[in-house]
């Protein structure tokens, strides 16, 4: 095996150097290939420097391959845009086109991540609504059953499964916070007035127990009772059944919890826990009442006696009462018919 000539060698790198800056044909047939074209004289390049040869060729083959590739998608238009549709690829802006397109690249990796995040979010905000509406839906299906169903059901259901009283006031709390005023609020700002210390208050239908809340640490003695106990504050008792003596307190409180279709029997308990000349406040929802003086005077058969009546809120009635009496008629109660169910509206 003879040695290649060096000059030949030479002549035959500048030419290949030279046909890869022009543009590649399409396809080239294996025995038109340079190495194919070189490697047709008779003299075959061996050792060393032939394999230095094929590497050289390798890569100019691979250079000439790219620059003739057609460039991706994106780079395709902007070049289309700038240059003009008609301008062949120049070996330059092939060259920049490969080198620009990892950072094209990353640019759309980066504006997908952000689509990817932007998505996420509106997810994150559907799901969120779509709890919303569960909650609400699911409010207003206890509330519903509370007005419909006697005091002793409901105090079994909730101790059955205590978290519906969550989900029930997560539910009252997100109504209560449209109202333009909120009865607790009144009806503890009026104690707070016209009721001397010491006194002895019972919240019947206590929710989150804001009267104790408010009052207790002004001096008050708060006994706050609902379905569910909540230690400290909240004690838990059907309001037709409250574990208090006979004339027990000064104030009795039904803050909208005059709920259940044995409303009356939970009054005439009120009425027995309090003192003679006691007091007891009611606020009740407007539309759960067709007829307000029927409503008073279904009260006023269980021993009591209206003191104010306050009808000037679109919302909310409230009551104000004595009790005149020691004896307390429950059997009068127990045939009062049920107020009208508060459908509260959905939000
Ligand atoms: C509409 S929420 C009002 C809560 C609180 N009084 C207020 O004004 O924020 C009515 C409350 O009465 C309670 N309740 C209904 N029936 C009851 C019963 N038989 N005995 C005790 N609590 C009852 C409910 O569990 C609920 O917490």
């Amino acid at each position: 095996m003879g040695k290649p000539d060096k000059k030949q060698l030479k002549l035959e790198l500048q030419q290949r150097l030279a046909k890869s800056a022009a543009p590649a044909p399409a396809a080239t047939p294996a025995a038109a290939t340079p190495a194919a074209t070189a490697n047709s004289g008779s003299k075959r390049p061996v050792g060393k420097k032939a394999a230095l040869k094929q590497q050289l060729k390798e890569r100019l083959d691979k250079s000439a391959a790219a620059a003739a590739a057609p460039p991706p998608k994106e780079l395709k238009k902007t070049a289309g845009k700038k240059a003009g549709k008609k301008q062949s690829p120049a070996p330059q802006a092939a060259a920049s086109r490969s080198a620009a397109a990892p950072k094209k690249h990353a640019a759309k990796q980066k504006q997908v991540a952000a689509l990817a995040k932007e998505t996420a979010v509106e997810l994150t905000k559907l799901q969120a609504a779509m709890q919303k509406k569960l909650d609400g839906a699911q409010f207003r299906y206890l509330n519903e059953k509370l007005y419909t169903m006697p005091g002793t059901e409901a105090l079994q259901m909730m101790q059955e499964k205590p978290e519906l009283f969550e989900l029930y006031h997560t539910g009252f709390r997100a109504q209560a916070e449209s109202w333009p005023m909120n009865p607790v609020d009144r009806i503890i700002s009026e104690i707070k007035e016209h009721i001397k210390l010491p006194a002895t208050i019972a919240d019947l239908g206590c929710g989150n127990a804001m009267v104790a809340q408010e009052l207790a640490p002004l001096g008050y003695t708060v006994r706050s009772f609902d379905l569910v106990a909540k230690p400290p504050l909240v004690e838990a008792a059907d309001m037709a059944n409250v574990p208090l003596e006979d004339g027990a307190c000064d104030v009795v409180v039904f803050s909208l919890s005059l709920m259940n279709t044995n409303w009356g029997v939970g009054a005439a308990e009120g009425a027995r826990i309090l003192r003679k000349g006691g007091i007891m406040k009611i606020a009740e929802v407007v539309s759960r009442i067709d007829d307000v003086d029927a409503f008073i005077s279904a009260l006023e058969q269980i021993g009591m006696s209206v003191m104010t009546k306050d009808t000037s809120n679109p919302m909310f009635i409230m009551l104000t009462l004595r009790k005149k009496a020691l004896k307390v008629n429950k059997d009068a109660a127990a045939r009062f018919q049920p107020l009208k169910p508060c459908i509260y509206k959905r939000r």
